[in-house]
């Protein structure tokens, strides 16, 4: 399972010989679902090089505290709020002492002062230091402050001794790493998301599209990655900042909207169509505009592809949600898509109040299953979709 799906590590790399694992480490996080970026002291490059952290992360590495160029593409306080967690691994005596005493001389230390969240630390040492009154007083501190000591584990050293002060492996690191964070509801699974509008051309300057902004199927998407979900967003074209840690997939027409979905489709656990796509696209489209010489024009129009009853037509379908665009008879309409597109729940909305549905702020749904139906009064689509995930995260099937 995915169980650091979306969360953001910062790694933290001091010097010791245990400095090769924490390439290991990287590529465990990753596995398990994190963003990784690292910061290493200057005792931690005469291990292992910042180029082997920066081809495993896939971000730049971070070396100093007064770089004008790292400060200007990431500055340390935007590093520092930037991280869900801090962790260092390994964390050698001489900084675990620093850390102890508050002291912020260099990138990483002070990283540890500037920031807000969680910070654990992996120490790895010859015995006798990790024995050394000092150092057990120091550890002492760092527990009484709340920062999470992992390990270290006991055995040979690279040093010839055996005793306590290797660092724990790896795998140990990130499995308590990732037990530090709540387990969100949609945690491990995989969700797509469509939505906003989709454009379908009639010449190189017109088209045919319709008033949805993507605000619904945006929250959907923030409310989604929330809950701790790997997030995809096919959106259509929209005035909306991409949602944070989610991948947004931009397309214009419905056939592209409908070409990304079937192929993200492929290991999604639920699937929710919030988009108004269009459902004719024209037969023809004009290479040059079109010139206004007759008194009228006709366009002959397609049917477009249906992107959510080809979702939930799939083998191994995923939990398949609807939206349903209304403006009578919402319950009658909405149950007749759910049984016409094969889907397991319809949120249908009345857009023929301004107020709510297309390009608002706020909606009100009903939210159809075969045999029920429930009603969510006027409320801002942020908070209607993290109800609406919530519900949804419960009715998926494990
Ligand atoms: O984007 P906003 O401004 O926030 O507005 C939100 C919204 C009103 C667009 C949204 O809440 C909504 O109702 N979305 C669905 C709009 C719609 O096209 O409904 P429909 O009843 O025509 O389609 C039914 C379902 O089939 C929808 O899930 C739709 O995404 C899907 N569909 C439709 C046609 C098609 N070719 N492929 C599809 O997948």
């Amino acid at each position: 399972m995915r169980l650091l799906a979306n969360k953001r590590i910062l790694l933290g790399v001091t010097g010791g010989i245990a400095a090769y694992k924490s390439a290991e480490i990287i590529r465990r996080l990753q596995d398990a679902g994190g963003s990784v970026r690292v910061v290493m002291t200057t005792a931690a490059t005469e291990f292992i090089t910042p180029l082997t952290m920066q081809a495993l992360s896939g971000n730049p590495v971070h070396l100093e505290l007064l770089d004008t160029d790292a400060e200007a593409a990431m500055g340390h306080i935007e590093l520092a709020r930037w991280a869900d967690i801090i962790l260092i691994a390994p964390a050698s005596a001489d900084f675990i002492a620093k850390i102890a005493h508050g002291e912020g001389g260099d990138l990483l230390s002070t990283l540890c002062l500037a920031s807000r969240s969680p910070l654990a630390i992996a120490p790895a040492m010859n015995q006798g230091m990790w024995r050394n009154a000092s150092t057990q007083h120091n550890i002492e501190r760092l527990r009484g402050r709340g920062i999470n000591i992992f390990g270290p584990a006991e055995g040979s050293q690279a040093c010839g001794e055996v005793g306590p002060g290797r660092m724990s492996e790896p795998e140990d690191i990130v499995e308590l790493t990732a037990a530090l964070f709540e387990t969100g509801a949609l945690a491990g699974k995989k969700v797509v998301i469509t939505a906003g509008p989709t454009r379908e051309a009639i010449d190189p300057v017109r088209y045919i599209s319709n008033h949805s902004s993507g605000k619904m199927g945006y929250a959907l998407a923030e409310a989604a990655a929330e809950a701790g979900a790997e997030t995809v967003l096919i959106s259509g074209p929209v005035n909306l900042a991409p949602p944070d840690r989610v991948r947004t997939i931009p397309v214009i027409s419905a056939q592209e909207m409908y070409d990304a979905a079937l192929s993200e489709a492929d290991g999604c656990q639920l699937f929710i169509a919030s988009a108004a796509v269009a459902d004719y696209r024209p037969l023809q489209v004009s290479e040059q505009k079109i010139k206004k010489s007759t008194d009228t024009l006709t366009i002959e129009l397609v049917k477009n592809p249906d992107i959510v009853s080809a979702v939930a037509k799939r083998p191994n379908r995923p939990y398949t949600v609807g939206f349903a665009a209304e403006t009578a008879n919402l319950e009658d309409y909405a149950r007749g898509k759910l049984e016409r597109k094969n889907l397991d729940l319809v949120i249908a909305n009345d857009v023929s109040d301004r107020t709510i549905g297309f390009n608002s702020d706020d909606n009100a749904v009903l939210v159809v299953e075969m045999q029920s139906s429930e009603a969510i009064p006027k409320i801002n689509k942020s908070i209607l979709a993290r109800q609406l995930i919530a519900k949804i995260a419960e009715m998926i099937p494990e």
